[in-house]
């Protein structure tokens, strides 16, 4: 995967993208990184790439010209047009989707905006995808491209290590993941879940799913309405409305989403297991 970004903060990216596991896969090989500064592309020559807005109000808004500059000298050189994507509280909200569809992409662009945005004719002009990160607003595009970038790195294959590609599968199965333990079994008087310690693979199995079930539900419970319910989950699940006494087997003081069910929470539950 070749990432570019188009940004008027090229450190920031480097910075952020040359540290940790990212870091590691470009030092590596398996992903790359290109910034563009924005700045160098400014027309007056001046370095100024901002303008007031036409109709008033506050804030500057970045010119069309230097953006468009910086981008045509980008795709001259790479000889391809890859996908372009605009980083704005705007666009379609990024999620695992969406990452694992653009990871199968060889080549992404970002464009990185910065005060009250970006002049909306070359958004028209080069950008494929709006995307935004959440329902709320920072001061620049390039915190959300890097949590972009970061995201589907994990999914190009040499990025992770094996060990770590088990690891943080919330999402990948449309539940939360379970918790995790490790040494000392005791720690300020809290002790780590029993049957973890047991070495019965099946149970261990079990409770994972059971909590990733009630984490979801506590959290997410959206998302319980998108996943593919079996018997197990079922009967889990309906334990927790009968009171909890059994959870296949395994006792509900393992449970460490303890303290029951709010109202809403059966509400929801009843109603998911009656479909
Ligand atoms: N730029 C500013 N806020 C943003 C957000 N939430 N997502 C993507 N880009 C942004």
């Amino acid at each position: 995967m070749n990432y570019y970004v188009l940004t008027l903060f090229p450190e920031m990216i480097e910075n952020g993208m040359n540290t940790s596991i990212t870091g590691r896969a470009i030092a590596g090989g398996s992903l790359s990184l290109e910034t563009v500064n924005i700045r160098d592309y400014s027309l007056s020559g001046n370095g100024r790439i901002d303008d007031y807005p036409y109709g008033g109000g506050a804030g500057m808004v970045m010119q069309a010209e230097p953006i468009c500059r910086a981008y045509e000298d980008l795709v001259r050189r790479l000889g391809k047009q890859p996908r372009v994507v605009y980083l704005t509280p705007q666009g379609r909200v990024f999620d695992q989707h969406m990452a694992e569809e653009l990871a199968r992409e060889e080549e992404l662009i970002f464009l990185c905006g910065h005060y009250e945005g970006v002049d909306e004719r070359v958004i028209e002009e080069i950008v494929t995808d709006q995307v935004s990160i959440g329902d709320y607003v920072l001061t620049g595009g390039e915190l959300p491209a890097m949590v972009m970038m970061d995201a589907i790195a994990r999914m190009v294959p040499g990025v992770l290590s094996n060990q770590e590609s088990g690891q943080y599968e919330s999402f990948q199965d449309g539940l939360l993941e379970y918790p995790q333990y490790s040494r000392p079994e005791e720690w300020r008087g809290k002790q780590v879940p029993p049957v973890l310690l047991s070495g019965h693979h099946g149970n261990v199995d079990r409770w994972r799913r059971d909590q990733s079930l009630l984490r979801t539900l506590k959290n997410r419970p959206e998302l319980l309405t998108s996943v593919e319910l079996d018997k197990k989950d079922r009967k889990f699940l309906q334990s927790l409305l009968d009171g909890g006494e059994m959870m296949n087997d395994t006792d509900v003081s393992d449970c460490t989403l303890g303290g029951g069910l709010t109202e809403e929470e059966e509400k929801f539950l009843a109603k998911l297991l009656a479909i």
